[in-house]
This record gives structure tokens, C-alpha cells and sequence, in this order.
């Protein structure tokens, strides 16, 4: 009997086990069974009579009374000092580790290079942002934005012609009184001196720019491009901003990504959205 190889130490205590717990049973039941046929019960009855049938006072068992009470203190302590609400959980514990590794990652790369930046932001965006503006980057035929366009100054100028909105601040941004001429100056000067791009094609119209910025943006922006508490977002991070809110606009919505990326992932990202040509 192939199934039934007593020389494997597991099978046979196994067995052992089975006829232990068949004798056991058959020992006690037999015992209980007797004890029906041949006992009579006596002590006092309760008096209730139902169809017949009364009922034996009888003290609460000891055991039962600990058992009840045991379970009270231990529910009790469970609740309120186990698991659930105070020590340890596995989510938890993964948690802490995620957190420590970030931390590790953060710290390891706080001083990247740009290529290095512009790398990692690619391999973060071809698996969280390419489903939706393509692995090119170009917005799979208006399904997104084309953020090779997006952020630089041609999307500048037409933001300021046409104003923006969709990222939820206190109120859009109106389009501008900005000559087109003005227009092009601002992006001059954002281009150079906030965005990741860190230059621009038009570098002769950086010191004229300034002042157009100054005059007209910075009341939302910043003067120094950072962004406004709820009046208008960063020009340094404006991809982080993008990030924080989402944006819902005539094409379609992007979905906010909170917490999902650290801050050197978030800046990887927008090195290499600026890196686009
Ligand atoms: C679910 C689809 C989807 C995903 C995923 C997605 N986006 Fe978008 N994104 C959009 C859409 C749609 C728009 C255009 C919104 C609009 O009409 O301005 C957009 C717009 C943008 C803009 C331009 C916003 C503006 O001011 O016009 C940026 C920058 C951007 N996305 C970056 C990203 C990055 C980085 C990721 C990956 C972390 C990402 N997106 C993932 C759908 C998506
Ligand atoms: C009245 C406040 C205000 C002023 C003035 C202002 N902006 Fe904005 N700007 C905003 C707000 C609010 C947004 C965010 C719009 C949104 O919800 O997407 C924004 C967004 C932008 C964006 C990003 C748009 C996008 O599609 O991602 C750019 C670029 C920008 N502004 C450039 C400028 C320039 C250049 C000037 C000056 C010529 C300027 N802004 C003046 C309020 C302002």
C-alpha cells in the first residue's frame, strides 16, 4: 500500500493520532450515553413547567464564569492595546519600510545630475504617464496633453493669450492684455531664470522679460516664481503643481497623483518633461 508508508515519521503519527482520537471518542460518548440510560438527576427544580418539562437550579459554573470574564479583559486589551488599534500590524510594518526606503532613496539621489534626473524621470513616466500621453510623450493624438510642446514657450504665450484653468485654484487664470510681443518676453524670462529647461530661444529677450513678468505675473505667480497660496501655481515646479491638483480642461482629465512620488522622482519628472524638444 503505497499511500500508507509508515516509515515516513509524519504518516505515522498521523495514524497514531487517528486511532487516539477514534478511541477517545467512542470511550467518552459510550461514557455520556450510559450516564443518560442509568442516571437518575435529583436537586432542587426551578419550577417552570413547560409542556412537562422543568428545569434544575444550577450555580454558574466556575470555569464558564472565568471563561466569559477572561474573554472580556482579553477583548478588551486586544482592541485597545493589541492589533487593531495600537501595535503591530504587517501593513504597518510595510509601511515603515517603504517610508525608510524612500528615505534611503531620497538621500542617494538629492545631488543627481541633470541627465541623471532627466533618465529617471523618463523610466517614471513611461510607466505612470505614458498609458495616457503616450510612451512619445506627444499626448496619442489629443487623448492628453503633448507635453513636448506643454511648459515651453510657445505653450507660454498661448496660455497667457488664452488664460487656464482646471487645477482647481481660488479663480482661473483670465487671459492677458499682454501684447503678443509681451507674451514672448515673460516666457523669455521664465524660461531662463524658472523652469527646468533653464534657457530659451529667445535668451535677447530675457532682461526685457523680466519686467513684464514683474508687472504682470508675479501678483499671481510670485516674483520669484514659486507660485501663490491658492492664487496661482509655481512656474519653478509647475509639473509638481500639475501633479498636486490634477487638471481638468476641455480635452479631458488628468487625475491628481498625491503623495504618489518623492520630491526627487517629482523633480525627475519635470527634468525630463523639459528636456522634450
Ligand atoms: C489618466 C490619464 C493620464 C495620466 C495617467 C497622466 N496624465 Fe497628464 N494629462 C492627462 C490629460 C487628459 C491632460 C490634459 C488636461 C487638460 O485638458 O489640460 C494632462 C495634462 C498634463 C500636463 C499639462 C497640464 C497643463 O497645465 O496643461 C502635464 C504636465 C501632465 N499631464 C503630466 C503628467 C505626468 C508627469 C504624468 C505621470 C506621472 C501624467 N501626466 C499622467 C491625462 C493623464
Ligand atoms: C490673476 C492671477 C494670474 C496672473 C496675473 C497670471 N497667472 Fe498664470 N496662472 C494663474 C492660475 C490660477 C493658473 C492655474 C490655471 C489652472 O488651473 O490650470 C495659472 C497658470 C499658468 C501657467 C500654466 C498653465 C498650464 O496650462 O499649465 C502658465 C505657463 C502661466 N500661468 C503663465 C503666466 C504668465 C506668463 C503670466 C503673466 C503674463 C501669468 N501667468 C499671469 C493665475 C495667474
Amino acid at each position: 500500500m503505497e499511500w500508507l508508508n509508515l516509515d515516513d515519521s509524519v504518516n505515522a503519527l498521523s495514524l497514531l493520532g487517528l486511532v487516539a482520537i477514534v478511541v477517545l471518542t467512542v470511550a467518552i460518548v459510550g461514557k455520556y450515553i450510559k450516564q443518560i440510560k442509568d442516571e437518575k438527576a435529583e436537586g432542587e427544580l426551578a419550577g417552570y413547567d413547560w409542556d412537562g418539562i422543568d428545569e434544575f437550579k444550577n450555580d454558574l459554573p466556575v470555569g464558564w464564569a472565568a471563561m466569559y470574564t477572561i474573554l472580556i479583559v482579553w477583548g478588551l486589551w486586544y482592541w485597545f492595546v493589541g492589533y487593531p488599534l495600537n501595535a503591530y500590524s504587517q501593513i504597518g510594518e510595510w509601511n515603515e519600510e517603504v517610508k525608510e526606503y524612500q528615505a534611503k532613496y531620497e538621500s542617494k539621489w538629492a545631488n543627481a545630475d541633470k541627465q541623471t534626473l532627466i533618465d529617471m524621470g523618463q523610466s517614471i513616466f513611461l510607466v505612470q504617464c505614458a498609458p495616457c500621453h503616450g510612451e512619445t510623450a506627444e499626448g496619442m493624438g489629443g487623448k492628453a496633453a503633448n507635453l513636448i510642446t506643454w511648459g515651453k514657450e510657445d505653450h507660454i504665450e498661448k496660455v497667457v493669450a488664452q488664460g487656464a484653468q482646471g487645477m482647481g485654484f481660488m479663480s482661473p487664470m483670465p487671459p492677458m492684455m499682454t501684447d503678443s510681443d509681451g507674451a514672448k518676453k515673460a516666457a523669455a524670462y521664465i524660461m531662463a531664470n524658472f523652469s527646468p529647461r533653464g534657457e530659451t530661444k529667445y535668451p535677447n529677450l530675457v532682461s526685457e522679460g523680466k519686467a513684464v513678468y514683474e508687472n504682470v505675473c508675479a501678483a499671481c505667480h510670485g516674483i520669484d516664481g514659486n507660485g501663490v497660496e491658492m492664487v496661482g501655481p509655481s512656474l519653478v515646479d509647475l509639473t509638481g503643481e500639475v501633479l498636486k491638483y490634477g487638471k481638468k480642461d476641455s480635452i479631458g482629465y488628468m487625475p491628481p497623483f498625491k503623495d504618489r512620488f518623492t520630491d526627487v522622482q517629482e523633480k525627475a519628472l519635470g527634468e525630463y518633461i523639459y528636456s522634450l524638444r
